[in-house]
């Protein structure tokens, strides 16, 4: 993208990498639920980018809602809090849930978010996320569907924001230093 070009420091994942990689997750996913109805739920609002381009490669019967969470605490064990600023419109109960993130850091989103699903009544529940940044994790979580596995670098682009900026980005990338300072605050 043109209007950016200045702000990127590297690219860490490539269109081209990024499209592979969706390929072979999906043959993964759809092995694996072979003969079963997927509940896709994406996480808020990084992920969109993401499974927009995953669920059209799931050759499968599914269905698909968001949830937007936070942790937040300094409790990193599974049992601390989430908020739900926007929750679910559909049942899990009796489900198979997958859930779709952009991005893993310290895990704390997950390891909370899954527990929440399992009681709700979720007849299973497993996790995808487009990037791992295992360096970075502050509590187990239970990954079982990784694309990349990247450096702790915050990165931008393919859904993951800076204040909001850059989702538009076809690839993932890291910013100069100096971008960070001209992003219009959009509050
Ligand atoms: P955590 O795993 O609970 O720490 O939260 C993961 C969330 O943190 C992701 O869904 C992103 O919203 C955000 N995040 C973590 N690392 C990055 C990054 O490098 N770029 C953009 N967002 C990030």
């Amino acid at each position: 993208m043109d209007y950016c070009a200045q702000d990127i420091a590297e690219v860490l994942v490539s269109s081209e990498q990024i499209s592979q990689r969706i390929s072979q997750l999906a043959e993964q996913i759809i092995a694996d639920y072979r003969d079963k109805e997927l509940i896709i739920v994406g996480i808020l609002t990084g992920s969109f980018v993401f499974l927009a381009d995953l669920l059209r490669k799931l050759d499968l019967p599914c269905v698909v809602d968001f949830i937007a969470a936070d942790s937040y605490g300094t409790d990193t064990t599974s049992a601390g809090q989430i908020h739900i600023e926007k929750d679910l419109s559909m049942a899990v109960e009796g489900r198979d849930v997958l859930i779709v993130e952009d991005i893993i850091d310290t895990g704390l989103t997950l390891s909370r978010l899954v527990p929440m699903l399992r009681d709700r009544g979720a007849a299973s529940v497993k996790t995808c996320c487009l990037l791992d940044k295992p360096s970075r994790r502050q509590v187990t979580v239970q990954l079982d569907y990784v694309g990349f596995q990247i450096p702790d670098q915050f990165v931008v682009g393919y859904g993951l924001d800076f204040a909001h900026h850059y989702r538009n980005l076809p690839q993932v990338v890291v910013l100069k230093p100096e971008s960070y300072a001209t992003v219009p605050d959009p509050q």
